[in-house]
C-alpha cells in the first residue's frame, strides 16, 4: 500500500477511535494488504498503555468514581504490560518544572527525536488550577516549541477564553513532547517513554482539574484502552485531581457538530472551578 493511502487509513482510524467506534471488519482473506480490523488494532495499540480500565483502577480510589454507565460497558481487550518498579512512581523530593525540563534534556530516548525540531515541554501558569493535556506536538508546535499554537491551538485558546480564562491562566502540555512524523498517533513505546515526564509535570503543578483533550491523553492518564466516547464528560480521580476527558480541538475542526458536547464538558469544569462564562 502506498504511504498516502496508509496515512489516510490511519487518519480515518484515528477519527473513529476518537468516536470510540470500531473495530471495522472487512473480509480480506485472500489479500496481503492489512485488513481494517488489523489496522484498527494497530491504531488502538499505538495509543493505549493497556492497563486496567478506569472503573477497575478507580474503584479503590476515594472521591470521584466513574459513572455507573462506564462500569457497565463491555471490557475492551487489554494487553499485559511488564510490571516492575518505575523510577517515576517514586515521589521526587523538591521536583519542579525546571528540573523536569532539565531531565528531559536534549532527549534521544525514543525515535521521535530523529525528526523533531523542538521539544515541546509545556506552557502556562506553573500553579494553574486547570491543566489541558493534548496528544503531541504538530507541525506548528514543533516549529515554535510551544503546545497548541496551530489551528487546533487557536480553537483551544477560544475554548479557554469562553471559560472566562486566559491562556496564561492555565497550563498546557502533551503526552509526548516531540512531534510524531506526519502527525501520526504516538506509538506505545513513545508514550511509555515520555508520559512519565507528564506525570511529573502534573505532580508538580497539582491542578484541581485536568482536562484531557482527546483519546490519547485520556487513555494514557486513565490507563485504559477504551474509546473516549465511553467516558467523555465523566469525572475521574487522578492522583487527587479531578480529571475529565473531552474531544480534541482537532476533532472539533473536522466535526463542528461536537462543539456543543465539548462546551457541556467545559461547563462542568467551570462549575468545579467556580468560573463564569465570558460575556460576548
Ligand atoms: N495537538 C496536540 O495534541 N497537541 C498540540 O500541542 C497540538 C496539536
Amino acid at each position: 500500500m502506498d504511504e498516502n493511502a496508509d496515512q489516510k487509513i490511519k487518519s480515518f482510524l484515528h477519527y473513529i477511535e476518537e468516536l470510540g467506534l470500531g473495530p471495522y471488519y472487512i473480509a480480506r482473506a485472500r489479500s496481503s494488504v492489512p485488513s481494517y480490523d488489523q489496522l484498527t488494532a494497530r491504531a488502538r495499540d499505538a495509543c493505549a498503555l493497556a492497563r486496567p480500565e478506569p472503573s477497575a483502577r478507580l474503584a479503590g480510589v476515594s472521591g470521584l468514581q466513574p459513572s455507573p454507565s462506564l462500569s457497565k460497558q463491555p471490557r475492551a481487550p487489554t494487553i499485559p504490560i511488564p510490571s516492575g518498579p518505575s523510577l517515576f512512581d517514586e515521589h521526587i523530593e523538591n521536583d519542579s518544572l525546571e528540573r523536569i525540563r532539565e531531565d528531559i534534556g536534549d532527549c534521544t530516548r525514543c525515535k521521535l527525536h530523529k525528526a523533531r525540531t523542538n521539544i515541546v515541554f509545556g506552557v502556562g501558569n506553573q500553579k494553574a488550577e486547570l491543566v489541558f493535556v493534548g496528544e503531541g506536538p504538530g507541525h506548528d508546535e514543533d516549529a515554535q516549541g510551544e503546545p497548541f499554537v496551530g489551528r487546533a491551538g487557536r480553537l483551544l485558546t477560544q475554548m479557554i477564553e469562553a471559560m472566562g480564562l486566559r491562556r496564561e491562566d492555565v497550563y498546557i502540555c502533551n503526552v509526548v513532547k516531540c512531534r510524531p512524523p506526519e502527525n501520526r498517533l504516538p506509538e506505545r513505546d513513545e508514550i511509555s517513554t515520555c508520559s512519565p515526564f507528564l506525570v511529573r509535570q502534573l505532580a508538580v503543578i497539582q491542578p484541581k482539574v485536568i482536562c484531557c483533550l482527546g483519546a490519547c491523553a485520556a487513555q494514557t492518564l486513565l490507563e485504559t484502552n477504551q474509546g473516549i466516547s465511553r467516558f467523555r464528560g465523566e469525572w475521574f480521580d487522578y492522583r487527587g485531581a479531578k480529571l475529565l476527558a473531552t474531544y480534541h480541538p482537532a476533532y472539533l475542526l473536522r466535526n463542528p457538530n461536537a462543539k456543543g458536547e465539548v462546551w457541556k464538558d467545559l461547563q462542568k469544569i467551570m462549575s468545579v472551578l467556580g468560573l463564569k462564562a465570558r460575556k460576548k
